[in-house]
């Protein structure tokens, strides 16, 4: 029988020192604990995508959403959330009339999420949250898109919703700018705010800087 008294113990404990390998076994355990409940928990649905176009999951804040309709007033039809998170915004654009009402989706958990949501609203099967990959959904019918992204994969964003939308489209970008463009209204301030930009404004050729520079070009 060990005879080693509960001090005894801890004193050994104390005096153990972790070696290189240790080390190296702590480090790699805890990378792939992180790594797990980044894979599992909050990007499941994301290993088609490339690691540059991920983007993780940060909700909205209110303000934001506030921000994002008060740019909407005056528009209808239906509406498209890029990348739908929990489907707050797909929900309050349905509320205020914006139908039909669809938010794209990967992490499937959080597709199930909206869906409750939407339930606890009333409006289950009224607003759609589909479990797709925002790069790979045509957007040739969507009047209305918002987007709340990482900075990182608007210019990449900017590129296919120049090529898609239709002319009349409206994009509200939430927190993030897109930067090459000029937004027709801003609302709010600091991390809430958002931008709002004509599709159209953005497809004319951007008007030369000196008079004589565009008869130059001519
Ligand atoms: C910053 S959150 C915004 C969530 C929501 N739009 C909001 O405003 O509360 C970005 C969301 O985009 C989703 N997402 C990222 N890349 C995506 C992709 N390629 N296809 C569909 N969803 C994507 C993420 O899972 C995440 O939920």
């Amino acid at each position: 029988m060990d005879s080693d008294t509960p001090e005894e113990v801890m004193e050994e404990f104390k005096e153990r020192r972790f070696g290189g390998w240790g080390v190296l076994q702590l480090t790699a355990g805890t990378g792939l604990a992180v790594y797990a409940m980044w894979a599992g928990l909050l990007m499941p649905g994301f290993r088609r995508v490339p690691l540059r176009l991920q983007v993780p999951y940060l909700p909205a804040s209110r303000k934001q959403v506030h921000n994002v309709m008060t740019l909407l007033k005056g528009r209808s039809g239906g509406i498209a959330d890029l990348g739908s998170g929990d489907g707050r915004i797909v929900l309050e654009a349905y509320r205020q009339g914006f139908h039909p009402a669809v938010g794209y989706e990967l992490n499937p958990w959080l597709v199930r999420l909206s869906n409750f949501h939407a339930w606890r609203r009333g409006h289950f099967g009224k607003v759609s949250y589909l479990r797709e990959d925002l790069w790979k959904v045509s957007l040739v019918d969507c009047k209305n898109v918002t987007v709340f992204l990482a900075p990182s994969v608007l210019p990449l964003l900017q590129k296919k919703l120049l090529a898609e939308l239709p002319e009349d489209a409206l994009v509200v970008a939430g927190r993030f700018p897109f930067t090459d463009w000029t937004p027709c209204k801003v609302e709010g301030e600091g991390v809430d705010r958002a931008w709002a930009y004509y599709i159209q404004a953005q497809r004319q050729p951007a008007a030369p800087s000196h008079p004589a520079e565009g008869k130059l070009n001519s």
